[in-house]
């Protein structure tokens, strides 16, 4: 959830000199603020650094990032005509910068931890391509979603071949895991989600793990007696993350995703009993937490890890992006104690 970012000395330091969108393509920046957060915490993995949106210019959108105002696309997509004029370019031109970050960050771990590289999901990607930024809202997207299907059937496709080919390429490069962003589908009511989102989810996770499309009523393999860590099973396994989706928590299992990342409006037992068995959970400590007491930080940390219980798949992790001025001793006090406690309480 943002490793890497404004609430550290160290990546301010590497921004005073260079653009956001100059560190995402230089691949030697970008391996070195991927390292930063790996250097000062005790964490598991380590994330590599680049953003939801540059793979969207070699579509043919025109991004820049603007002090105080975040993302701007500069031809957000307003006719069916710009949809159609999209192109679906190969990653290895498009974002080779990205390619090669992953295999020096990979070089430059040797394995000491994963590394999980990312991409935005079809409709958070459409959202920003539609609405030229972000947006309260999104209703253009809702608009062109509701209004013109054919359209939108495009984009979605469009948009799904390009995330799927992005993937694999970063699975190709390295990644030991690929964790979907669909940060803004928890705007849409459940029946619109699983129309017009949900099928190109499951494209992207299918073409990912190199498997058909997963149907409503075919369960994901479960293995022995339910107690399959779907996650070790898989070479490449697929992480999807929104937030504000508690209320559809049965359609996130149909994605056929390994492991569903869920934000802090709901208990992590009562996500993962709607989510069901087979599946791993990351989350769900609300980032606002660490600005708090330490007491109060272990106390709301304690909870997260009683409520996983010691079972199999669960990822500790914030249920969003941590924020800006966060206090960096309260981040690394909160890996070492996340790896204190579950060692107490694993069962093993
Ligand atoms: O975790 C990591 O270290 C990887 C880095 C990462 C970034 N963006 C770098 C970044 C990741 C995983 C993202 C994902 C991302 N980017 C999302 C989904 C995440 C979520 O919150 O659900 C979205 C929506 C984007 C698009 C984007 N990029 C936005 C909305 C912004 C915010 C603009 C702002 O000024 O706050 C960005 C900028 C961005 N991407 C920053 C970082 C570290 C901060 C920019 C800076 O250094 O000035």
């Amino acid at each position: 959830m943002r490793q890497a970012g404004r609430y550290m000395p160290e990546y301010r330091a590497v921004r005073a000199r260079h653009s956001l969108l100059e560190i995402v393509k230089t691949p030697e920046l970008a391996v070195e603020v991927t390292l930063q957060p790996i250097r000062a915490f005790e964490l598991d993995a380590a994330i590599i650094f680049a953003d939801l949106l540059p793979p969207l210019e070699g579509m043919g959108l025109q991004l820049t990032y603007e002090k105080g105002e975040g993302p701007v696309i500069h031809n957000p997509l307003r006719t069916p005509a710009d949809i159609a004029a999209l192109r679906v370019p190969d990653s290895r031109e498009s974002v080779g910068y990205t390619l090669d970050a992953i295999r020096l960050a990979k070089r430059e771990l040797a394995d000491r931890v994963p590394l999980i590289g990312f991409a935005g999901a079809p409709f958070t990607l459409a959202s920003y391509a539609i609405e030229g930024g972000s947006s309260r809202d999104y209703r253009r997207t809702k608009q062109l979603m509701h209004a013109q299907p054919d359209a939108w059937h495009l984009l979605m496709s469009k948009l799904s071949a390009m995330v799927s080919d992005y993937a694999l390429a970063q699975i190709a490069a390295g990644v030991d895991a690929v964790q979907l962003f669909d940060s803004w589908a928890g705007a849409l009511a459940p029946d619109d989600y699983a129309e017009h989102v949900l099928p190109y989810v499951q494209q992207c996770v299918a073409a990912i793990k190199g498997q058909e499309p997963r149907t409503e009523n075919r369960e994901p393999s479960v293995g022995l007696a339910g107690s399959r860590f779907s996650v070790l099973g898989s070479p490449a396994p697929v992480i999807y993350f929104g937030t504000d989706m508690s209320g559809m928590l049965p359609l996130l299992r149909q994605t056929g995703a390994d492991v569903i990342g869920v934000d802090w409006r709901i208990q992590l037992d009562d996500a993962w009993a709607q989510l069901g068995p087979g599946l791993a959970v990351q989350g769900n400590l609300d980032p606002m937490t660490l600005f708090a007491s330490w007491p109060r930080i272990e106390q709301r940390a304690a909870a997260i890890l009683d409520r996983a219980a010691g079972r199999p798949g669960h990822i500790f992790n914030l249920g969003h992006g941590i924020l800006t001025e966060t206090p960096v001793d309260h981040v690394a006090r909160l890996a070492e104690f996340v790896h204190e406690y579950s060692s107490d309480r694993v069962t093993r």
